[in-house]
């Protein structure tokens, strides 16, 4: 369904999904009125993530796009250790292409990037991703979005008790591509592994609805579980986090934008041929506060209030 929002924009959005996403539809993300702004700020708020297609955007016009909705991280440390664009050290380059010397200009290769919430282990992950299309495989690659609320609310309401109250320590040692973050010592023991602490339900800190908040599979461990009681309750949980009736499959055009709430979101990305090119750049929008822990009887005594 398309609706149009403002009478001062001439912006339409369509949801993507059932659950999650939706298509602005009339924007150039490059020149955008207060209105159009509103529109889309609208639409983020209660789709969690959003499509722009056939944009034409320099990377000066991604990042004070990305801008509009708060400051930008500096991204995440990757393989290499580099920084991709030298003049914007705020962008992130994922791709699978070498350059001519020999070192890839990119991150993540063309395999799968496995399900994962961006940087969930720092203790204020970014709100928010914006990932750009500069070129795109022939096939493969496409990049899903899973909504985090809608896999709470499909959990039975004895697992949404259980889990209540317990936290999941996030590790960041791999980043979702499998590869080794520069400087940091491999380990696969989720128990000993390094690693921030957050809720596994969280409110999410504008719409205060309550999300699954999971992070990445691997090295992931229930604060204060056995590894086996924390390995089984984790499959469970990642059981109702990656059904596919929850999700949104971006298929790739050269001038997509498609952003990700990294507080109500997961993502991961289908693998590609890897003689074929896939050159993306993304901007994160820093955390303004740390994972808070959902609380009912909070939201009903406000409620009552
Ligand atoms: C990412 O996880 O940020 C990359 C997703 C993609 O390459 O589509």
């Amino acid at each position: 369904m398309s609706t149009s929002l403002s009478a001062k924009s001439p912006l339409t959005v369509r949801a993507a999904s059932a659950s999650v996403g939706a298509e602005i539809i009339g924007a150039d993300a490059a020149n955008l009125s207060d209105e159009d702004f509103a529109v889309i700020q609208a639409a983020w708020y209660r789709h969690s993530a959003l499509v722009l297609r056939d944009q034409r955007l320099s990377d000066a016009d991604l990042i004070r796009f990305s801008r509009r909705f708060g400051e930008l991280d500096p991204p995440p440390v990757n393989e290499n250790g580099k920084t991709f664009v030298a003049d914007h050290p705020e962008i992130y380059v994922v791709s699978n292409v070498v350059g001519a010397d020999g070192v890839p200009i990119g991150s993540l290769g063309a395999g799968e990037a496995v399900w994962h919430t961006d940087m969930s282990y720092l203790s204020e992950p970014p709100d928010a991703s914006a990932l750009y299309s500069l070129e795109v495989p022939p096939e493969g690659g496409d990049t899903w979005v899973s909504s985090m609320e809608a896999a709470l609310t499909a959990m039975p309401p004895a697992l949404r008790e259980r889990v209540r109250g317990l936290r999941i320590k996030h590790d960041g040692t791999y980043n979702s591509g499998g590869y080794l973050r520069k400087g940091l010592t491999a380990s696969d023991d989720p128990v000993t592994s390094v690693g921030t602490p957050h809720p596994i339900v969280c409110a999410h800190p504008v719409t205060g609805r309550p999300v699954l908040y999971l992070g990445r599979r691997r090295n992931a461990y229930v604060m204060g579980l056995t590894r086996e009681a924390s390995e089984a309750l984790l499959d469970e949980l990642w059981h109702y986090a990656t059904l596919p009736e929850h999700a949104y499959a971006h298929r790739w055009q050269v001038g997509d934008l498609l952003m990700w709430d990294n507080r109500s979101t997961m993502h991961r990305r289908d693998p590609f041929d890897a003689n074929t090119r896939r050159v993306m750049h993304r901007t994160q929008i820093k955390g303004s506060v740390q994972p808070r822990a959902y609380d009912p009887e909070a939201v009903r005594q406000e409620a009552l209030a």
